[in-house]
């Protein structure tokens, strides 16, 4: 193998979420949070990928990648508190059926922001018994995927979900308490544990994981104690904690990584772009060596991991182009260094609805026409796709 090879079977595919692309989804929270303008464009029907799929999933293979990694929505499988709707189940399991059909591994993630609006109306993920409650989805999802899938992800970015809506109130449920903030990461820590326990039961054959946003802190004047001390404090508290308290819970760590923050004070950071550094149209940071780093700190884990989402919001596709190459090159750099990196899921398959900030964002290899649907495929796709085939980052 040369130095620059992947090995055989690395799982190169591209990631979604439900509510970003399915359409139409008006039993979750998000939905409500958009019509009271909590997003600069209301979902609608995003990328009606709840319909298109199949078609979808086709492009992905025919673009030579080996996975997908997407979410299964629990608003629309538990409509009302404890009626489970067979026909959305089905669907999640076509999808699964549809990617094994065309030879593309599935990476099923349980969670991925929204809730059913039943729920949030009693506190969300605050709410008494969420984790109970959230198992019992788990185990209803798990009895109708057993046997089909391997890679399964309960949450995704507890603590993202935690900032951006307990903490800086900018996302559902728009809390700013810090007390909330607190409560609500034990919290999600309650129902990783509760639905990993809910799910073996049902199939010890599915690989559980988390989804976990990891940021790259660095001081922004490395002579600063206090700009030191709050990088190094933001890392454990955000990087860290959560991993530490369900690592045990796991049998593969996902990393999402997308960029640097440069701390100024113990809880303070530069506002995003204003750092001078090359820049996404996130106005995120971009420091392809911050990949490498995370990988092999996770790696002190001692369980496989996967990168479960890196990726780029820009409208010049070279850029993309450049970012993944600099990225693949962090992720085989850490895994010279000895960490088990299994897979690596570009977000995003498609441009799609990218939270408060709606539809502007571009980070799909692949392009939506938002009047029309139609699909085209960026140049970035077919690069992404020759890595995967070849398994060589050129
Ligand atoms: C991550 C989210 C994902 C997407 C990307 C850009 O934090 O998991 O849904 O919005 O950022």
């Amino acid at each position: 193998m040369a130095e620059r090879d992947f090995p055989d079977g690395f799982l190169f595919g591209a990631a979604t979420s439900a509510h970003q692309v399915d359409g139409g989804n008006a039993g979750c929270d998000w939905w409500e949070w958009e019509q009271r303008g909590g997003s600069k464009d209301p979902s609608g029907d995003a990328c009606d990928h709840y319909h298109r799929y199949p078609e979808d999933i086709a492009l992905l293979r025919d673009l030579g990648l080996k996975s997908y990694r997407f979410s299964v929505e629990w608003a629309r499988i538990e409509p009302e508190e404890g009626r489970f709707d067979p026909a959305p189940l089905d669907h999640y399991r076509a999808m699964v059926d549809v990617c094994r059909e065309v030879g593309v591994e599935p990476v099923v993630t349980l969670y991925h922001f929204t809730l059913p609006t039943w729920l949030s109306r009693r506190g969300g993920v605050l709410a008494p018994s969420s984790a109970q409650l959230f198992a019992r989805y788990c185990r209803e999802v798990a009895r109708s995927l057993k046997g089909r899938v391997r890679w399964v992800l309960t949450i995704n970015e507890p603590m993202i979900l935690v900032l951006m809506g307990y903490l800086q109130g900018v996302w559902a449920p728009g809390l700013r308490s810090p007390a909330a903030a607190v409560r609500a990461a034990h919290r999600l820590v309650a129902w990783h544990r509760e639905a990993a326990a809910a799910i073996r039961q049902v199939d010890p054959g599915m690989q559980l994981g988390i989804a976990k946003h990891w940021i790259d802190f660095q001081p922004l004047d490395v002579t600063n104690g206090l700009h030191r001390a709050g990088s190094a404090l933001q890392h454990r508290l955000f990087n860290r904690w959560y991993l530490d308290q369900v690592k045990s819970l796991c049998d593969f760590i996902g990393i999402n990584y997308y960029a640097r923050q440069y701390t100024t004070g113990l809880v303070h950071q530069v506002p995003l772009a204003n750092a001078g550094d090359p820049h996404t149209d996130m106005g995120w940071s971009i420091a392809a060596e911050g990949l490498q780093a995370a990988l092999e700190e996770a790696a002190t884990y001692g369980l496989p991991l996967m990168v479960t989402e890196n990726g780029i919001a820009c409208e010049d596709d070279r850029e993309r182009i450049r970012y993944i190459d600099s990225h693949l090159a962090s992720v085989l750099a850490a895994m010279a260094h000895g960490a088990d990196v299994q897979g690596y899921q570009y977000w995003s398959l498609l441009d799609n609805f990218e939270w408060a900030e709606g539809y502007r964002p571009k980070f799909g290899l692949v392009a939506v026409d938002r009047t029309t649907q139609l699909r085209t495929v960026r140049e970035s796709a077919r690069h992404l796709g020759e890595i995967a085939r070849s398994g060589r980052l050129v």
